[in-house]
């Protein structure tokens, strides 16, 4: 019964029959370091740490079916729309691999063959930044209502500058739901702040400043962001820094004194960028206005016909909790449809700031539109309302919205050459690589090739290599120890610089595909 089930599970390893169960030392704690630990720690977003077997065991089921739901790791857009930088995705074997550890029983296998845990040793990922700035603590006080506050941090900056890097470190991630970092010249902020007792001042929509720029978004998990190379968002002189932080009801009495990382360009030239709501529940929605009747499913629409050159880097789209879809597509002049970003189930606390890989490009004449569902029947579990009411546009989270912001700037064909994140998955943790994904367990059934001598100690060479393609070195726990091209039927390998034991070779085609495999003996 036990083979049934996990040949199903197992996917593309079924082939392999006497597959062993998947230890949580040679293939799970890769995956889990790599892709979960950044919130799963202490003091990160997930609520509990995964940085060792003892903390992943008692978890092993949730893991198994967060992983096969994909709903952890967390990545609202579907990345077959688009593929965004910095995604955040397990690979089909990776969720299969950890299905099959769970239901074999969840083994830790030998431990030293474990990857070291991650080690986290600050908060902060921009580790010098220019300017660090932090609000005064704050207690919340008590309310059955969201509190949205801001805090004007003060940040003596007599020059103009430009923002490269920014960063949020919640000063408490039970309670900091959601910020938004504005930069303000005209000192107003700082008055609305000196006329409240309280640290900060309330305000409901917006930070009550017309002229503000926005230069930044957080929410839980969210990564800092990095504008791409050669670009920033400016920082004029003497600008006080100000956070709209949103504390939702229930926070009551907790404290707070959350602070900004800020990376600067170094001088020289940048190329000005902004971050802006183009799309909008304003002049751009062409069926508004907003307003969703009780019992309703309705979608919007908005459009923006883009007047000059424009380069687009990241997009950031909006809307409370009604919400239940959100998608943006760009139609060139020649009538291309370029996807943006599809949100297929909306969730109002994983919103975020959306780099695209490379920056697109978007020429006189492109249509932006905006596409948003909400529902506002009692199917919608996240509906404020029982019974659902009338709901208008409004800043409270009742009320509702739809905004996508862009971080733009003037534009040149040629931007689209500037590479943000190609990568298609993200790098492992230390190289670290579960042997069963990169492929031992289907090595053991492929035609052997010649590894002499036995045992090596300064140079491998291998004979009767069947086809062109790479080399890869592997030890007992997966890990890659080298890759070489393969042109003709033989290659030496230096082996001084190995650490002593048994090693995998394999030889992959031009496809990737697995071909032959040797066993290496290193003394
Ligand atoms: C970007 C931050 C982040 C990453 C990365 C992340 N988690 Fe989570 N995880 C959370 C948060 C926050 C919660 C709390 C529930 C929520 O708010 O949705 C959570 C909840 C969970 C839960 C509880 C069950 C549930 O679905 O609510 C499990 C299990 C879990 N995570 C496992 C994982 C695993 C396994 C990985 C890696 C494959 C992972 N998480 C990666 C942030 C993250």
């Amino acid at each position: 019964m036990r083979t049934l089930f996990s040949a199903v599970l197992l996917g593309p390893f079924a082939a392999a029959a006497q597959s062993p169960t998947p230890t949580w030392s040679a293939d799970i704690a890769c995956i889990v370091y790599t892709h979960c630990a950044s919130c799963h720690r202490e003091g990160g977003a997930g609520h509990f740490p995964l940085t060792s077997f003892t903390e992943a065991f008692p978890y092993r089921n949730d893991i198994r079916d967060a992983t096969q739901l994909r709903l952890m790791p967390p990545w609202p857009p579907d990345e077959d729309y688009r593929s965004l930088a910095h995604e955040r995705l397990l690979t089909t074997e990776e969720v299969d691999l950890i299905a099959a550890w769970v239901n074999g029983g969840a083994p830790e296998g030998d431990p030293n063959l474990a990857p070291p845990p991650p080690a986290f040793e600050s908060d902060w990922v921009i580790a010098q930044p220019d300017i660090t700035a932090r609000m005064e603590e704050y207690v919340v006080p008590p309310s059955s209502n969201d509190n949205y506050r801001c805090f004007v941090l003060p940040i003596n900056n007599p020059v103009d500058r430009y923002i490269t890097g920014f960063e949020v470190v919640p000063g408490n991630t039970a309670v900091v739901h959601h910020v938004l970092v504005f930069t303000d010249e005209t000192g107003q902020a700082a008055q609305l702040d000196a006329g409240d007792p309280e640290p900060g001042y309330a305000s409901f929509g917006g930070i009550g400043v017309s002229g503000a720029k926005l230069v930044g978004e957080w929410v839980p998990g969210a990564e800092p962001y990095f504008t791409p190379p050669g670009m920033g968002l400016p920082l004029p002189a003497n600008a006080d820094l100000v956070i709209q932080v949103h504390y939702p009801a229930g926070s009551t009495f907790a404290l707070d004194s959350t602070r900004v990382n800020l990376q600067l360009s170094p001088g020289g030239f940048v190329r000005e960028m902004a971050l802006d709501p183009v799309l909008d529940h304003g002049p751009t929605l062409i069926d508004g206005p907003l307003v969703i009747p009780p019992g309703v499913v309705k979608t919007f629409h908005n459009q923006y016909t883009v007047p000059l050159p424009a380069t687009i880097t990241a997009i950031g789209p909006h809307a409370h909790l009604l919400c239940t879809r959100m998608k943006a597509f760009a139609v060139l002049p020649g009538n291309d449809t370029v996807p943006l970003i599809d949100i297929p189930e909306w969730d109002f606390r994983w919103q975020g700031l959306y780099a695209f890989r490379r920056p697109i490009h978007l020429p006189v004449g492109t249509v932006l539109h905006g596409e948003a569902t909400y529902d506002n029947t009692t199917n919608n579990p996240d509906n404020p309302n029982d019974p659902p009411q009338w709901v208008t546009l409004g800043e409270a989270t009742t009320d509702e919205m739809m905004l996508f912001y862009f971080g733009w700037t003037y534009g040149f064909p040629a931007d689209t050459l500037i590479v943000v994140d190609t990568a298609a998955h993200a790098a492992h943790h230390l190289d670290c690589t579960p042997s069963t994904v990169l492929g031992l367990e289907e090595a053991a059934g492929m035609p052997a090739l010649t590894a002499y001598p036995v045992p090596a100690e300064d140079v491998v060479h291998l004979t009767g290599l069947a086809a062109p393609g790479a080399l890869e070195l592997l030890d007992a726990a997966g890990r890659m120890h080298g890759r070489w091209t393969v042109a003709g039927a033989s290659l030496t390998l230096e082996a001084d610089h190995l650490p002593a034991g048994v090693y995998t070779a394999i030889l992959r085609d031009r496809q990737g595909s697995p071909v032959q495999r040797a066993r290496v003996l290193k003394r």
